[in-house]
């Protein structure tokens, strides 16, 4: 394809598999190649987001970050979806939570993701758009959380948030209309996976609470990450 490579991303065409699953963090990307997939090749490593694409139970499977916040995840899921061919994005990130539904370490599944941003004012819409994950990967993925058992998760909304450190307290505002969590990039990848006909999900793990204050150590992020992992690598 003529766009390839990307402003952003290096590799070649066919580089990447079908499915991707993106944490926010390069390190994430890499801990998941080398600890879960097999004859991973790294195939970009522009601007420290490295991608991998290598073997998961003989399914193919790439891996690479997303970034933090939506220019970065709209950036490379675009990329993606429209240049490199891949047809599903898994999310695997982390979220603070505002329902009191769920404890430090649960797992929500984003089913719609609400936003205080403005990605989706490009499309042109005459009135608000409702940003929901793939049916198809959200009932695989509820499929294998209910299969591992142990997990405590949530099925709903997310809201992804342009500021983590904001002048405005909005908490109660999203927790009155049964928000679950905030993160900060669902929309702008639920938005471009719509514009480009492909899938997408969300899985995080709630890694803080804006309800309590609590918040998980780097040991237990660890291993709610693991747990999050193998959900994603599941249904890829
Ligand atoms: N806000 C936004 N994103 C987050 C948070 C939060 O509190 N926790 C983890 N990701």
């Amino acid at each position: 394809m003529s766009n390839i490579p990307t402003p952003h991303i290096a590799a070649k065409e066919g580089d990447f598999a079908k499915t991707v699953l993106m944490p926010g963090d390069p390190l994430r990307a890499k801990y998941i190649a080398e600890t879960f997939l097999t004859d991973a090749v790294l195939v970009n490593q522009v601007r420290g987001i490295n991608g991998y694409t290598g073997y998961y139970n003989g399914k193919r499977v790439s891996v690479m970050a997303s970034g933090m916040g939506m220019p970065s995840m709209g950036i490379y899921s675009y990329e993606l979806f429209n240049f490199y061919d891949v047809d599903n994005i898994i999310r695997i990130g982390t979220a603070g939570s505002i329902s009191p539904k769920l404890k430090i370490r649960d797992v929500v599944l984003a089913m719609g993701a609400c936003t205080d941003s403005n990605f989706a004012a490009q499309f042109e819409l005459p009135g608000t758009f409702a940003p929901i994950a793939s049916y198809e990967l959200l009932r695989k993925a509820v499929q294998v959380v209910e299969e591992m058992g142990n997990i405590g998760y949530q099925v709903g909304n997310v809201v992804s948030s342009d500021v983590f450190y904001s002048d405005r307290q909005t908490t109660a505002s999203w927790q009155k209309m049964g928000a679950l969590a905030v993160e900060m990039e669902s929309v702008a990848l639920y938005m471009n996976a719509a514009r480009a006909g492909k899938n997408a999900l969300t899985i995080v793990t709630i890694s803080d609470s804006l309800v309590t204050g609590e918040a998980t150590t780097a040991e237990e992020r660890q291993t709610s990450f693991r747990d999050m992992m193998k959900i994603a690598l599941e249904i890829a």
